[in-house]
């Protein structure tokens, strides 16, 4: 059963860019979009990079490794090598601080 997890204040997010975030022994990338706050894991599903790393316009993040490209808010990948969606976890604010559903 997954339960609401605190993850981070919303004040210590990287404005507009992904923010490398752990939780116990998992990497999460959280990404402050034009459409709001939306966490994955943070390695590119192409290889062992951390999204974290590469660059974010506000919408997809593209790997800093081979530049594979990703939508942020949906995981689907965008452009090659990208091909695997990334591993979304549901996200919330609730005052103020991130939680994720894990
Ligand atoms: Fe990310 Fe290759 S490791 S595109």
């Amino acid at each position: 059963e997954k339960t609401w997890t605190d993850l981070m204040a919303v004040a210590d997010l990287e404005p507009g860019d992904a923010t490398p975030v752990t939780l116990g022994r998992r990497e999460l990338a959280v990404y402050d979009t034009v459409d709001g706050i939306y966490v994955s894991y943070a390695r590119c599903t192409h290889g062992a990079a951390n999204l974290c790393d590469g660059y974010f316009d506000g919408r997809h993040i593209e790997c800093p490794l081979h530049q594979g490209l990703f939508d942020a808010r949906t995981g689907q990948p965008k452009a090659a090598p990208a091909r695997l969606p990334l591993r979304m976890i549901a996200a919330r604010v609730v005052d103020g601080r991130v939680q994720v559903l894990i």
